[in-house]
């Protein structure tokens, strides 16, 4: 009876195995047909993350358009990746488009110029980003604004532009890199936890409103990760903040991350939070024991005043 019992839970054991494997297995290959000649545009590919995911979305044989402020950097990885050695998937030579973000004047021309790059786009990715540093008291409405500009209004100016053309094909794809602080905010991080707050909103709504025209909306919220945001931060009187910060020289690695990207949109999985059990917690902590939260909040804000006053 025992071994029957056994063979019985062994056998099941086995089936279970064999759906998940199946499952995974189905999973990657859609994956694979959804990023194969799908164009991308990745906003902010000239550094850090935005880079390494025109290193993976390349890889899977996306046609990508690569965008950002600094022409140089870009042409730069155009070459790099049109050069790399096609593995098993078919590449495409990228495209790069040259605008700033943070000026609205350059959305309109921005947007004809990336949809004449394939003919249409399939995948958004809002990837560009500037961080801050600074105490409320100190920091110029010129500041607040600078910052809501390059990580609010810009990603949504360029959405919206190429939303039509979505809508007329009735596919698309739009991904928006937030923050784990579009989650909950630390001090001394108002502006940005603020445009990323309000990046979170704004593309939560426009997953619900999207939905009838089959249209996908990703938010994706990082921890740290190890690029150059902490020393291109704007501090409080918009000078450069100039600084490795500890937290993001300990961050994840953004291959890594980018790989993590890769398969959230690969999945069309809707809000991702990429990040160590403690950033997890915070959440919970916010959202549970609001109270709680404020107080140790409050705290690190006396502790790094003092640090700063000393
Ligand atoms: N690093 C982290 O710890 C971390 C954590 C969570 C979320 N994130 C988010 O990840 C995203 C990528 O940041 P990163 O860490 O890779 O930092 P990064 O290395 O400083 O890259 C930022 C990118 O944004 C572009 N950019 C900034 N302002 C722009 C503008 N006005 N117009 C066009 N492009 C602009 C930059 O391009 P140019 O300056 O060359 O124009 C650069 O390509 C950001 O949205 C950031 O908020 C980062």
């Amino acid at each position: 009876m025992d071994l029957l019992i056994s063979m019985a839970i062994l056998s099941l054991f086995f089936s279970c195995m064999g759906v998940f494997s199946l499952f995974k297995l189905l999973q990657r290959m859609r994956m694979k047909a959804y990023l194969q000649d799908a164009v991308v545009v990745i906003m902010g590919a000239t550094s850090g993350l935005g880079k390494e995911c025109a290193k993976v979305f390349h890889a899977a044989g996306a046609k990508l358009v690569l965008c950002g402020r600094n022409r140089k950097a870009l042409e730069e990885l155009t070459k790099d990746l049109a050069t790399q050695c096609a593995t098993k998937v078919q590449t495409h030579k990228p495209y790069a488009v040259t605008f700033d973000l943070a000026d609205p004047n350059t959305i309109a021309a921005a947007t004809a110029e990336i949809l004449k790059c394939f003919g249409h786009v399939d995948i958004l990715v809002n990837n560009a980003g500037i961080s801050y540093r600074g105490a409320i008291v100190d920091t110029t409405g010129d500041v607040d604004r600078r910052v809501m500009e390059t990580n609010y209004f810009g990603p949504v100016a360029l959405t919206k532009a190429l939303l039509p053309s979505m809508i007329e094909r009735k596919q698309g794809h739009v991904v928006v890199i937030s923050s784990i602080q579009g989650k909950i905010s630390i001090p001394f991080r108002s502006a940005y936890a603020a445009s990323k707050h309000a990046t979170q909103a704004f593309f939560d709504c426009l997953r619900a409103e999207m939905e009838q025209h089959e249209i996908d909306v990703t938010v994706i919220s990082p921890g740290y990760i190890h690029t150059n945001l902490s020393l291109n931060a704007i501090t409080a009187d918009g000078s450069r903040y100039g600084v490795m910060d500890k937290t993001t020289t300990q961050g994840r690695s953004p291959t890594e991350v980018a790989q993590d990207v890769l398969a959230a949109v690969g999945k069309k999985k809707k809000d991702v939070i990429l990040a160590d059990l403690l950033p997890f917690l915070a959440i919970y902590l916010r959202t549970l024991t609001p109270g709680l939260f404020f107080s140790l909040m409050a705290s690190r804000a006396r502790k790094e005043q003092k640090s700063k006053d000393s």
